[in-house]
């Protein structure tokens, strides 16, 4: 089973389920169990094969599943618990049973499993900006996030190649801020090149609509982000007015990172507002909106006498603290709709965030100690192991990638709580999460790629808080599941020959260097200086 149960133990007999037989239990949990387990075709009934029960005593998420010779039972500490405990009765049936063309009996072992996450955030983040992955796309990941018991699904949906979400009240961002030109093709550093090919898309609001619902359904609360002051290069194509200078923009078609930035004034906010109205009221319920705040170039600010007098109105003396300000006015909107902010980890370092903001240390969990040490809730996510954007290893005949390099192991053997952190620190990390930057995942087959299997280790380590020594033999097993659900994942042993497309280029970019830079960025900004 992947992940890993906390409990499970062999119950001696099994238990045959045949499709159509009846589950009972209160509805919500009754409906969770079946869309865990279409292949069943379970029916509700007053008492079935599977017997459902709501325990207040457990966790939302926490689940016991019994299969003994009578049938199933199933307590549960909520309807995610429930979900979980019908994921876990679909891995005890043969990967075949991820077939739409899957039999009509199985035979299920005795088992007894109790099961709770380690972690309250397990999360996948996919950046539809740099390459637009279509909602169908998007809902294909969620059944595979389910499958694994991965439950946030942080959507960056704006970035300097592009704007993905319908506004109809800044309706100039889907029609001109979503789609470019080309797109450069060259590694890193090496001369630019570009396909010449037209590329865009957005989501329509019914389309996040269903998204959200698609995703509560399956126990996934999505995140939107709206990466913000910076990275702001497609909005300011479509509204330069919000920008800090008189500059003109188009949609950046080369990947790094711009001086395009919005002006923190009254007017950005009320237009982020409204965003984040159109956003919130789409997605339905939205704990989390994820704010930016990462690679901010600071340049026009410092130029700006306008943005420098508004600043000295604040009484605010760095324009990093202008930055953290702004990310606090935002937070208090988000507040308002109910809502926490998460952010990148530079603005953790810019200033003085609202205390209930959530923090990414992308370069490196020294900057997420001291977030955490400031009293934030911490969501690990450092580039190693989880940049899912880097090479799955050090070989040429890895699709093209960022760096090199980051294999399933490097993942299975990571601690989102590192042990030398005190007790407090240590409580604050509420999760961990692998982030798929689309630079060089430039459509879904890569993205498959990329993907799978690293993010079956995520789910151990965040699901079980460590992988198991019996993880590789699991894991090879889980692989026939990925068969049968159609998932293009990279096989253990390298790239299947079509699955190599435009080479990796091992060795320029290891990520060892990589975070050796980034470690010393945050280590520098003990002045709390951003870091570009
Ligand atoms: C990031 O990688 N700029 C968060």
């Amino acid at each position: 089973m992947i992940p890993r149960s906390d409990l499970f133990r062999d119950l001696s007999g099994s238990y045959e389920l045949t499709s159509g037989a009846t589950v009972s239990g209160p509805a919500d949990l009754v409906d969770a169990v079946r869309l865990a387990l279409p292949v069943l075709d379970l029916r509700p009934g007053d008492s079935g094969a599977v017997d459902l029960r709501l325990d207040p005593a457990l966790g939302p998420e926490a689940y016991r599943l019994t299969v003994g010779s009578r049938g199933v039972e199933i307590a549960a500490g909520g309807r995610s618990g429930a979900f979980y405990a019908g994921q876990s009765l679909h891995q005890l049936l043969p990967p075949s049973s991820y077939r739409f063309s899957a039999g009509t009996a199985w035979n299920v072992p005795g088992v007894r499993i109790e099961d709770a996450p380690r972690f309250s955030w397990r999360g996948l983040h996919l950046d539809v900006a740099r390459h637009f992955f279509p909602k169908r796309e998007v809902l294909r990941l969620l059944d595979l996030m389910a499958v694994h018991k991965l439950n946030r699904l942080h959507l960056h949906l704006v970035d300097d190649q592009g704007w993905r979400v319908e506004s109809r009240a800044y309706p100039l961002l889907h029609e001109i801020a979503s789609h470019r030109a080309r797109t450069a093709t060259n590694f890193s550093r090496d001369p630019e090149s570009y396909d010449e090919i037209p590329h865009g898309g957005y989501y329509s609001l019914e389309d996040l609509a269903e998204i959200g619902a698609y995703a509560r359904a399956r126990a996934v609360t999505v995140v939107p982000e709206i990466d913000v002051p910076g990275h702001a290069q497609a909005i300011l194509t479509a509204y330069p007015e919000f920008g800090s200078s008189d500059d003109r923009w188009q949609v950046l078609e080369r990947w790094g990172i711009t001086r395009a930035i919005l002006s923190p004034k009254p007017p950005t906010v009320e237009f982020l507002t409204a965003i984040f109205d159109e956003l919130i009221g789409a997605l339905g319920e939205t704990p989390y909106v994820h704010i930016g705040g990462d690679e901010v170039v600071l340049d026009h600010w410092a130029e700006s006498k306008e943005i420098t007098a508004y600043r000295d109105s604040l009484g605010l003396s760095s324009n990093g603290e202008l930055q953290a300000w702004f990310l606090r006015r935002l937070a208090d909107v988000l507040a308002e709709r109910g809502a926490r902010a998460v952010v990148w980890d530079e603005a953790f370092v810019s200033g003085e965030l609202r205390p209930d903001t959530l923090v990414m240390p992308w370069r490196g969990m020294g900057v997420g100690r001291r977030a955490a040490a400031a009293g934030h809730d911490v969501i690990a996510t450092p580039v190693f192991p989880l940049y899912f954007d880097y090479a799955e290893s050090a070989s040429a005949d890895e699709p093209m990638a960022i760096g090199d390099a980051i294999t399933v192991a490097d993942v299975a053997a990571f601690s989102p709580v590192p042990d030398d952190w005190t007790r407090e620190e240590r409580v604050r990390v509420v999760g961990a999460q692998a982030q798929l930057w689309s630079e060089r995942i430039p459509d879904p087959r890569t993205l498959d790629y990329r993907t799978w299997p690293r993010a079956c280790a995520l789910a151990e380590v965040t699901w079980s808080g460590s992988a198991g020594d019996d993880f590789p033999a699991r894991l090879d097993e889980h692989l026939g599941r990925l068969d049968a659900l159609g998932v293009e994942y990279r096989p253990l042993d390298g790239p299947r020959p079509w699955q190599r497309r435009r080479p990796h280029r091992p060795g320029k970019v290891p990520v060892s260097e990589v975070m050796k830079r980034l470690n010393a960025m945050t280590h520098d900004a003990e002045s709390t200086k951003p870091t570009v």
